[in-house]
């Protein structure tokens, strides 16, 4: 260690460049303050993706609003890649992508957005495209040279591998080749990347892949899609791992792929309870107006992006209904209360049962005492104090969103 510091000092003192020095074991840092937003193509287009589609999704993005939300990453997926040349450099399918990734990166720059794509740390994807093993600083060199800002690293075909040192190899060829570039990591939790991989990655999946249904798991022999309710499960318990720069992912949003409204606002509301990502994985070119109320709702946004970054829990659940919070900055609360049943539910929000204790803020909160005001985040209604109980209607499978202010105490 000390060796390596004077190396480092060394270097600092006679480099001219700004350009990290010590290009190892170091992520890049400051990229994923909040969890990061965007769209990625797989949910809905799968291998069918082409430069045409891209524009006209980076188009959206700006003219819908939802740049102007915070969604900034136009994410390809797998299957934009053509052959490795005679060099061993990765090229784009020329059929797909005619104008190469740097004019499309230029593109999604030139309105004010960024770009990501995806690889595999094996020899092969998921969909069989070419995989970086072997390849990785030369792949991350060129990524940078394209202008990619964002990386998903698949874990397809890596028989032999360890994800440790796979994950860390790219995350070192991504720190050298000298572009701040997020780092996605794609093991679908396998190896519990929520104990190794917070000095890798800024996020990791935490499970399987979703497919676009609310409570039921599809099982297609070698591989299945989890259901909505089967990844927050599943994703709930990580919440000690996932802070600022490092996110539990609990895999992109669904919203606006065909589940009732109400199970789409429940699951991106749930999502931004854990503090997930929030990667779209609808045609944004073509929404309907609910779908787009619900992905450009500012108020709701906010909870996932409140800069403490601490991920909420599910503190309990009576009558299957569950009571989620998520602590915010200067002393205020999320509450969500969830509906997990099919049926409409009436529940009173009782103060005196809803006292709680967060031991990774260690803030407590205690509406009772305390006198708060709070909002419905959905409804855009301030509903008054905290100074009586209240009763909530909750159709099945929806959800009731609140923020909760300390009211000040005036002398
Ligand atoms: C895996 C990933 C998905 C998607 C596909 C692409 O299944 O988990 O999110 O990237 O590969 O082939």
């Amino acid at each position: 260690m000390k060796l390596k510091s004077t190396i480092c000092s060394i270097f600092a003192a006679v480099s001219v460049i700004s350009l990290p020095l010590c290009s190892y074991a170091q992520k890049w840092d400051q990229l994923a303050k909040t969890p990061p937003m965007g769209w990625s193509s797989w949910n809905k287009f799968a291998r069918n993706i082409t430069e045409k589609d891209i524009k006209s999704i980076a188009d959206a993005m700006v003219s819908s609003g939802l740049a102007e939300c915070g969604y900034v990453y136009v994410n390809i997926d797998d299957c934009w890649h053509g052959e490795r040349d005679a060099n061993g450099n990765i090229q784009c399918d020329p059929d797909k992508f005619p104008g190469g990734m740097k004019a499309l990166a230029d593109y999604i720059h030139g309105k004010g957005l960024k770009f990501g794509l995806y690889s595999d740390a094996g020899c092969k994807t998921c969909a069989g495209e070419p995989g970086s093993l072997g390849h990785e600083y030369q792949d991350a060199k060129t990524y940078a040279d394209w202008g990619i800002d964002y990386l998903k690293y698949d874990w397809c075909n890596t028989p032999d591998q360890n994800t440790k040192a796979s994950y860390r190899l790219m995350r070192d060829a991504l720190y050298a080749a000298g572009r701040p570039i997020v780092f996605s990591i794609c093991e679908w939790g396998s190896t519990k990347p929520w104990e190794w991989a917070g000095e890798i990655g800024h996020m990791w999946r935490t499970t399987g892949d979703i497919g676009c249904n609310f409570d039921c798991y599809k099982n297609y022999g070698d591989w299945g899609e989890m259901g909505v309710l089967q990844i927050v499960d599943k994703n709930e318990p990580l919440r000690h791992f996932a802070g600022p720069g490092h996110w539990n992912d609990p895999d992109m949003l669904e919203v606006g792929n065909g589940m009732a409204e109400n199970e789409d606002r429940a699951h991106f509301t749930l999502w931004c309870m854990m503090a997930a990502p929030l990667i779209l994985g609808n045609d944004i070119r073509d929404m309907s107006d609910a779908t787009k109320a619900i992905l450009t709702n500012k108020d709701v946004i906010a909870i996932d992006q409140d800069p403490l970054g601490i991920q909420g829990w599910r503190f309990y659940t009576s009558d299957g209904v569950e009571y989620w919070y998520k602590p915010l900055v200067d002393n205020e609360w999320a509450l969500c209360v969830f509906n997990r049943t099919p049926d409409s539910k009436e529940v009173e929000l009782d103060w005196h049962e809803l006292i709680t204790y967060d031991n990774i803020s260690k803030r407590s909160f205690n509406p009772e005492r305390n006198l708060h005001s709070f909002k419905n985040l959905w409804t855009g209604k301030e509903e008054g104090l905290t100074d009586k109980n209240r009763k909530v209607k909750i159709p099945g499978y929806d959800v009731a969103l609140y923020r909760f202010k300390p009211v000040k105490k005036s002398n």
